[in-house]
């Protein structure tokens, strides 16, 4: 797909920038081997989530290794959700988002990408994103990443302005007034004890009252049993409440970007590697599924009140 704005690859240069960046101005090898051992650790970590557990996103390092491996694959997935979600409910040129558990900012990356390419060059592009996440190595990697983003779009009739927030009970306080087009929930959802899911429901129900008549929730959820179920208690429950759901199928592996493995991302790997076999770690990313790649392999839903009185 073309994009007159940026392409996968652009994003993919800014996120390795920013590692990079974050690496060489380390002072010195004994703190660039906490930072390289940090990221090995955060990489591990962050593994149980393709095992279909929970990852402890507040490691130190988390933000670098989760940039890596699930930023751009969660943004593509997004974008292939949107795109989709567009041929039934049509997205405002300006428009206001909501991402909870917004990690490294994939959603803000996917809607930046959506806008460029679905706008005419004509009409001048907005998004207003919020992102709610409450584990600060994501957020501040977030942030950078933002900011990154901004400095690309700002000559490309494209705004994106984001807004980290903290935690979403506060979040709902603070944006008590504010009606949303989208509400993002990719891959939010941990896996909880069945005693907190009444109260993780009715907390995702007040939040899609902050969408407007036309707005859309958007859930991804990966594709193991006890997430999927989860997610289809918390489906049935927002139809009881008068949502409908929209189609949304997308393929098994379907993504956007030109390639299915990110040369730009395994390269960072690569010189991370590099950098541990000169200071005589052991190399971090070791067999073909520790690197990066694109598609959609988990479920995606799309609920809306429109129609509903
Ligand atoms: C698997 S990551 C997904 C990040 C991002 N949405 C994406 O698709 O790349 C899940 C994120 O949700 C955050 N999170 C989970 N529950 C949250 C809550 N109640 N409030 C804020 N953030 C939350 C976690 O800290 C983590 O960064």
């Amino acid at each position: 797909m073309a994009n007159p704005y940026m392409d996968w690859t652009e994003f993919e240069r800014e996120i390795s920038a920013e590692l990079k960046a974050r690496y060489e101005s380390i002072p010195d090898d004994l703190q660039k081997i906490d930072f390289l051992t940090g990221i090995r650790d955060a990489k591990s970590e962050m593994m149980n989530l393709n095992a279909g557990g929970n990852t402890d996103y507040s490691l130190p390092h988390m933000g670098e290794a989760y940039a890596i491996y699930y930023h751009m694959q969660r943004a593509d997935n997004i974008f292939l959700a949107l795109s989709k979600i567009n041929e039934s409910i049509e997205f405002p040129a300006i428009m206001k988002a909501l991402d909870i558990g917004s990690g490294t900012g994939g959603g803000s990356t996917a809607i930046s990408y959506w806008l460029g390419q679905y706008g005419t060059s004509l009409v001048q592009k907005e998004a207003t994103v919020y992102g709610v996440e409450k584990a600060e190595p994501m957020s501040k990697m977030a942030a950078s990443l933002d900011h990154r983003l901004r400095q690309r779009l700002q000559d490309k009739r494209v705004r994106l302005l984001s807004y980290p927030l903290s935690k979403t009970q506060t979040a709902i306080e603070q944006l008590a007034d504010e009606i949303f087009d989208l509400i993002i929930f990719s891959y939010t959802f941990d896996v909880y004890d069945p005693s907190k899911h009444g109260e993780i429901m009715s907390r995702v129900l007040r939040l899609t009252r902050k969408l407007n008549s036309n707005g859309v929730a958007l859930f991804l959820v990966p594709n193991t049993s006890v997430k999927i179920e989860f997610m289809q208690r918390i489906v049935s429950f927002l139809e009881e409440m008068g949502m409908q759901s929209l189609p949304v199928n997308i393929d098994r592996g379907c993504f956007c970007a030109s390639e299915k493995r990110p040369s730009i991302l395994r390269n960072a790997c690569l010189y991370f590697n590099a950098e541990c076999n000169r200071l005589g770690l052991p190399e971090i990313y070791v067999i073909p599924d520790d690197f990066p790649y694109y598609g959609f392999f988990g479920q995606c839903f799309a609920l809306t009140w429109r129609g509903s009185s």
